[in-house]
């Protein structure tokens, strides 16, 4: 397995890219399967849940090959209903197939997804909203099985107790795009991600009216064409470029960076002491303003709130901060495990509840940590670019799903980053499997 050594302490400095966004682009290599015409995305990030995917559909029957490391095609004329075990519990988004295939064969079998790090994550919202429009749904040796034969519209409150859901509004939207009639979905997701898979079936010749509110009106249509779509950049990536200029104090100039999707987060960013300001469209200059920054207190909600997919880095930065920040989980309740890794590092974080309490400014020391789930990953890297010494992030294969080229991009800003074997570093300090 490979490690990430960083050596902490220089402020970074110079540009940086943004690739294409993982969350949009997943569901959109589902939505093709609704067309048996080619559909071509571009701007699509080179990560190993991107290529499970690929594997995913290629198993379903599709013909997906690749254009370069950014443009995938996809062909799905002949395509089957049951997913593989092996490969989509490798990957929960793979859920976003049950949509699509409902819809174009009226029949999916797909494995229900299994456990995950970052807590409890159940698909009931994805599987009432296939209920509502008529589907019969089963159960059996772990696959969810779908009879969608009588699918009809319907008006349908699709958000749960914590708020909507991103995947189960896409899977929603997937499976009413072919279904007659015109499906109102209420408490819908309004994420970027969600946005532009609208786009994209627009695009390929969806009627669907509301995208980017919570109320989706969507007329069935008998059939979808094929279409070449752009994936968006991807929110998260930029906003973690954004921390680590924060968390070294540096200066950086961010490229495809799309402002208004970054909601609360700005805010809270801003506020603290970061200055971002975008000049020309997709590109924001983000520095740290002289007189250093100040705690901040975020709450986790869905777009636009503060995403739960930066909290974690947040929390990295929260701890160079002199002061006391408080973050709280609102989507994953249980989102805390780089705390333990953090504190490895010297932090002064405390766990009450959902509520991280972190006391900032004493200095971080730079440990052999270990990442548990792709975001974590991010925040230790946060954190071991400004600890002192070296800090050695294990399990990287988390960053490798979600983040394209980190290390490498970091090393363009003058970060010290470097990407080695785990046999490399002494035996002491390789984890129990290396
Ligand atoms: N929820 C339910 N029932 C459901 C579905 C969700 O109760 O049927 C709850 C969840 O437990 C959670 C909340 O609703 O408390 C929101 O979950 P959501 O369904 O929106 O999450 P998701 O669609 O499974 C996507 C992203 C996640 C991101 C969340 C929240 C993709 C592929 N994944 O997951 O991304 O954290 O939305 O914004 O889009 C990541 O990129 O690191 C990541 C985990």
């Amino acid at each position: 397995m490979e490690i990430l050594r960083i050596k902490g302490g220089h402020p970074i400095s110079g540009e940086v890219q943004v690739s294409g966004s993982k969350n949009a682009a997943l569901p959109q290599f589902a939505a093709a399967l609704l067309s048996d015409q080619e559909t071509i995305l571009e701007n699509v990030p080179d990560l190993s849940d991107i290529r499970f995917m690929g594997e995913i559909l290629t198993h379903l029957g599709a013909d997906v090959s690749r254009d370069g490391p950014n443009t995938w095609k996809i062909r799905p004329a002949n395509i089957q209903p049951d997913a593989p075990y092996e490969l989509v519990r490798k990957m929960r988004a793979s859920i976003c197939l049950l949509g699509p295939l409902v819809a174009r064969l009226k029949r999916a079998k797909v494995p229900m997804p299994g456990g995950c790090v970052i807590g409890h994550r159940p698909i009931d919202l994805h599987l009432h909203a296939l209920k509502e429009m008529g589907a019969s749904i089963s159960l059996n040796q772990g696959f969810v099985e779908v009879d969608g034969s009588d699918l009809h519209s319907v008006d349908i409150f699709i958000a749960g107790r914590h708020g909507s859901s991103v995947t189960g509004t896409a899977n929603a939207i997937m499976a009413a795009v072919l279904t007659p009639g015109t499906t109102t979905l209420d408490g819908a997701a309004c994420e970027p991600e969600i946005v532009d898979l609208c786009t994209m079936l627009t695009q390929m010749g969806a009627r669907i009216s509301g995208a980017g509110s919570h109320l989706l009106k969507i007329d069935g249509v008998d059939k979808l064409n094929g279409c070449t779509h752009r994936v968006i950049p991807d929110r998260i990536e930029a906003a973690t470029y954004v921390m680590a200029s924060a968390i070294t104090r540096g200066k950086i100039k961010i490229k495809g960076i799309v402002p208004d999707h970054l909601g609360a987060f700005t805010k809270v960013m801003r506020e603290s002491g970061v200055s971002m300001e975008k000049n020309l469209s997709l590109e924001m200059d983000v520095q740290t303003n002289k007189n250093g920054l100040l705690p901040f207190e975020i709450i986790t909600l869905p777009y636009p709130g503060f995403p739960t997919d930066l909290q974690a880095q947040a929390c990295a930065l929260a701890c160079t901060v002199p002061g006391l920040s408080i973050l709280t989980e609102r989507v994953y309740p249980s989102r805390f495990m780089h705390i333990p890794e953090l504190l490895r590092m010297g932090a002064e974080v405390s766990l009450e509840g959902a509520n991280a309490i972190v006391r900032g400014g004493k200095p971080l020391n730079g440990a052999p940590v270990m990442a548990s789930d792709l975001r974590a990953s991010a925040a230790l890297i946060l954190a071991g670019l400004v600890a002192e010494g070296e800090t050695w992030v294990h399990r990287i294969y988390h960053l490798d799903r979600g983040y394209e080229l980190l290390d490498q991009k970091l090393q363009n800003l003058g970060a010290e980053v470097e990407r080695m074997p785990e046999e490399a570093l002494p035996p002491a300090f390789r984890s129990p499997a290396a």
